[in-house]
């Protein structure tokens, strides 16, 4: 069996429609592939809750609880790595997960680690996307799915979506766009990296 691993940081919608659709086109019987685990640095991710009622195995790798460590950052990614290869994954998602890897744990899951960023990379690479594609006068905005590299948002392009920006549109109407179209490119992605032969 092909195991995933999904970490998410909070709501877990990517996280909750890649569960769906691995259901609904039978990602066990196509692709001989699970969701095993579903991994978050905060107790209070929402998206926790949504794993473990779908049944998905879920933990808690605080990166708090390693703010007084000689490297907190390392010590948290040990741990982190600790929790996941306990289920051997094939592909290791991050969904929302606002953690910046060490290039160590990058490296340990090297060609299994993919990531989605709410912009059209190499465009608007980091935080507030939506914001300073607005400021910048973009027409179109959109999503990447990508395998991550130590630098980030930086990693090859795997699937992109591109949503165009309307009269009025505010921040906060193009991430509800955006994250819509993110629900269908991921699991389409994900799909495509399980059809590949190993
Ligand atoms: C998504 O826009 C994702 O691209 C970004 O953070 C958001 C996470 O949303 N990295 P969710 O937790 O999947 O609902």
């Amino acid at each position: 069996m092909k195991n995933i691993v999904i970490l998410i940081s909070g709501g877990g919608s990517n996280m909750a429609a890649i569960v769906q659709t691995a259901q609904r086109d039978d990602w066990a019987r196509r692709f001989g592939a699970r969701i095993a685990a579903v991994v978050a640095n905060k107790a209070t991710a929402p998206g926790l809750a949504l794993a473990h009622a779908q049944g998905i195995a879920t933990s808690v790798v605080a990166h708090q609880a390693f703010a007084n460590a000689d490297d907190p950052r390392a010590a948290f990614d040990t741990a982190l790595a600790t929790a996941i290869d306990r289920y051997e994954p094939t592909l290791v998602l991050l969904a929302g997960f606002m953690r910046i890897l060490t290039p160590a744990f990058v490296q340990h899951y090297e060609g299994r680690l993919i990531n989605i960023h709410p912009s059209l990379l190499p465009a608007f690479a980091g935080l507030k996307t939506h914001q300073r594609a607005l400021e910048a006068g973009c027409r179109f905005v959109g999503a990447t799915v990508h395998r991550v590299t130590p630098e980030l948002d930086h990693g090859p392009i795997l699937g992109q979506v591109v949503v165009p920006v309307l009269p009025g549109d505010t921040a906060q109407s193009l991430a509800e766009r955006v994250l819509t179209q993110e629900h269908r490119l991921y699991p389409r992605v994900v799909a495509e990296l399980l059809a590949e032969p190993a």
